[in-house]
């Protein structure tokens, strides 16, 4: 518990926001809150105290960070087992490069990203681009990687579910997403409600209604 709290003093140095920390405990929840100008956030999300004590930040991505969408966006490209990543220049191609060009810009261009430790370990983004998850002009399109030593931890869990709260709250009614019907990724969109709404050989293409 002291060290729990350590933590909170240690991130209320920092500029970044705690989006999530467990007020389970009632001892706990009266120390929190009773620190003086603590910095933060604070959103009951049960059991989940290690986002606080792995100083696992969820937040909006700044305009700084919007450059590293190209590292994200290569990393969001799905390589079956046994094949040879694509060179980055894949990245040129217009299908992919709208879900990144001049990011921004748009109203509809919203990112959020996790950052451990220091570094952004992973982001989740929307924007109307007429990709390859296109439904129609009002519907945003997702695309998420987290860096491959930080996968399977629920990170992207958390990020995602971060992202489609703030989508609803901005008044969106769905988004959706194009995914490789061989992707694992699969599993994780239909856990979070994204329905399955056409098909093609090798693609679906998913609706999460909000
Ligand atoms: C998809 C991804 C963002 C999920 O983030 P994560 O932190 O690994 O996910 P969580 O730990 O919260 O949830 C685990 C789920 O993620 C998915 N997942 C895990 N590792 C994955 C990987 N290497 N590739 C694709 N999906 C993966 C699976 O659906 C898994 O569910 P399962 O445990 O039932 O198999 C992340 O794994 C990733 O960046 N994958 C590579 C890029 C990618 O495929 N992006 C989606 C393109 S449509």
């Amino acid at each position: 518990m002291e060290s729990l709290i350590q933590s909170v003093l240690d991130l209320k140095g920092s500029s970044q926001v705690i989006v999530g920390i467990t007020l389970n405990n009632e001892e706990l929840k009266t120390s929190i809150e009773n620190l003086p100008k603590l910095d933060a956030t604070i959103i009951d999300v049960g059991d989940q105290a290690f986002q606080l004590l792995d100083k696992l930040i969820i937040r909006q991505a700044r305009l700084s960070e919007f450059p590293l969408l190209k590292d994200f966006l290569y990393e969001a490209i799905f390589v079956p087992y046994g094949n040879t990543p694509p060179s980055k220049q894949i990245l040129l191609e217009s299908g992919i490069s709208a879900y990144i060009d001049n990011f921004g810009e748009k109203e509809s261009d919203i990112c959020y990203v996790a950052k451990k430790d220091g570094d952004i370990i992973g982001m989740a983004w929307v924007r109307i681009c007429g990709s390859y998850g296109y439904v129609d002009d009002q519907t945003p399109e997702l695309a998420i990687s987290i860096r491959p030593e930080h996968r399977s931890k629920g990170i992207g869990t958390k990020l995602l579910s971060n992202l489609l709260s703030y989508l609803k709250d901005k008044g969106y009614k769905q988004t959706s997403l194009s995914v490789q019907k061989s992707n694992p990724a699969v599993r994780l969109y239909k856990r979070l409600g994204y329905k399955i709404v056409k098909e093609s050989e090798k693609d679906f293409l998913m609706i999460k209604y909000l």
